[in-house]
């Protein structure tokens, strides 16, 4: 990573994340970024002061003035406390808003059976099981959800973790190591990149494809050809940002002609995409051939968690070798129970995920018709191509500010400089009404910065 003289500013700040944190490619156009490891913002030349070498590890801390900068300018949009944040309106600051940048894509957070679960589970087994899966943190629960989510995707076996976060690492930490080849998807989640750093610490490579792109995959997987890497090929199922499909039938056979192995993290196409809300695997009519489906809990589920299913022997082996799944504490009881419920409801009410289609492809067709660059978004998330941070955040105070719409400004703490946009994010249970007034809003406010 290049190293920037006189502390960080909003735009250094946003480039120095973008390349540490999440290497994103917005689409259409994706933007190829090194990825540094994070041990690049200690190089030995930023720690010498004048003439003296500093090792005082504090002193990038003393150089972040981003945040401040834009608290300062009042553009500050992170860290907001809400009151309530429980379906299509909110609270948040004193505000009462309509909610387009929620992840409780089907509603279940307030569901009464998912509630009760919760309730039930903290009322027979307490709180918190204050230990780990592999010794003193495993309840009857997390054995009942892991066949249930084994029976749901038709797999062999599952494992529950904590969060989806620790279910990337687990699978790099523990499948890949010297000989290996991480091959991703440049559009994936932070924590897979964090996962394959992970993998790299114990000799694994990686290489990143072509956001979307079977071609660039198979000239990479071509490559690997001339030794004997193992190659385990890693995507999203829906990009976070961009709202966007994995082409997964195209790249499975390119993973299949090479004899690879594939991944699918499908945080966001559980309960968005695919029969009954599949996710992405089932919309490709795919869901026994992907080796590995990983998720979460936190979106679709209501809850707190992270979950793998695949092949008996390769779940069994990261049970036993994954740091992440070993040695952090497992889910409490009454987030395994409220996940469980909400599996169940989004089973037995399937309107919800209907209802979520339709109100994308509303969404979808209205931003479209007003003017509004949405990319090839064909999920609940329609993101708002801004392609400037400071604009995209006036964008999401005014609209929060002036108009109580709360989104999510991406600016490129998470995606590619010139990628900024405003993420919407919609839910089975906003009605007509909620839409339409913020559409109104997003007429008024795109019309006022130029979007339209
Ligand atoms: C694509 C993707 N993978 C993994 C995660 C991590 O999931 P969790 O919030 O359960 O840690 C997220 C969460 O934002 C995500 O969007």
């Amino acid at each position: 990573m290049r190293r920037r003289e006189g502390g960080s500013s909003l735009s250094e700040l946003s480039e120095e994340w973008a390349t540490s944190a999440r290497v994103s490619t917005a689409s259409p156009a994706p933007v190829a970024r090194p990825c540094p490891p994070r041990l690049a913002l200690a190089s030995n030349d930023r720690r010498q002061k004048g003439d003296r070498l500093s090792r005082d590890v504090w002193d990038k801390v003393r150089e972040f003035r981003a945040a401040d900068e834009a608290r300062a300018q009042g553009l500050y949009p992170y860290f907001r406390a809400f009151e309530r944040n429980d379906g299509p309106e909110a609270v948040v600051d004193g505000r009462q808003v309509i909610m387009f940048g929620s992840n409780n894509y089907l509603g279940l957070t307030t569901h009464p059976k998912v509630r009760e679960a919760a309730s039930d589970a903290i009322r027979s087994l307490g709180t918190s099981m204050t230990g780990s899966r592999f010794v003193n943190g495993t309840t009857q629960l997390h054995h009942d959800l892991e066949e249930r989510l084994a029976d749901f995707y038709g797999r062999e076996a599952a494992l529950v973790f904590t969060t989806g976060y620790q279910v990337n690492l687990a699978v790099c930490s523990a499948l890949l190591r010297d000989g290996d080849v991480a091959l991703i998807d440049r559009g994936v989640h932070a924590s897979t990149y964090d996962g394959v750093r992970l993998a790299m610490a114990h000799g694994a490579r990686m290489v990143r494809f072509g956001h979307n792109s079977a071609e660039s995959l198979d000239m990479h997987l071509s490559r690997l050809e001339e030794g004997d890497e193992g190659a385990l090929v890693i995507i999203d199922g829906v990009f976070s940002a961009e709202g966007e499909i994995a082409k997964l039938d195209e790249l499975l056979s390119i993973v299949r002609q090479h004899g690879a192995r594939i991944m699918v993290d499908d945080a966001h196409g559980l309960g968005m995409v695919g029969p009954a809300g599949k996710g992405t695997a089932h919309h490709h009519g795919l869901g026994a051939e992907v080796d590995l489906i990983g998720g979460t809990f936190s979106k679709s589920l209501a809850s707190v968690g992270g979950y793998l299913v695949g092949e008996r022997a390769v779940i069994d082996y990261i049970r036993h070798h994954a740091a992440s799944f070993m040695f952090a504490a497992s889910g409490a009881p009454s987030t395994v129970a409220a996940a469980m419920a909400a599996l169940e409801v989004m089973q037995e009410e399937g309107w919800r995920v209907d209802s979520l289609r339709e109100n994308a492809d509303y969404m979808i067709r209205e931003l479209v018709s007003l003017g509004f660059e949405v990319g090839p978004t064909q999920t609940a998330i329609v993101p708002i191509y801004i392609r400037d941070d400071a604009r995209t955040l006036a964008v999401w105070r005014e609209l929060f500010e002036e108009h109580a719409i709360y989104t999510n400004p991406f600016v490129s703490f998470s995606v590619s400089p010139g990628h900024s946009l405003i993420r919407t994010s919609y839910m089975a249970t906003h009605e007509r009404a909620h839409l339409d007034r913020g559409l109104e809003a997003l007429a008024i406010v795109g019309k006022k910065y130029g979007l339209i």
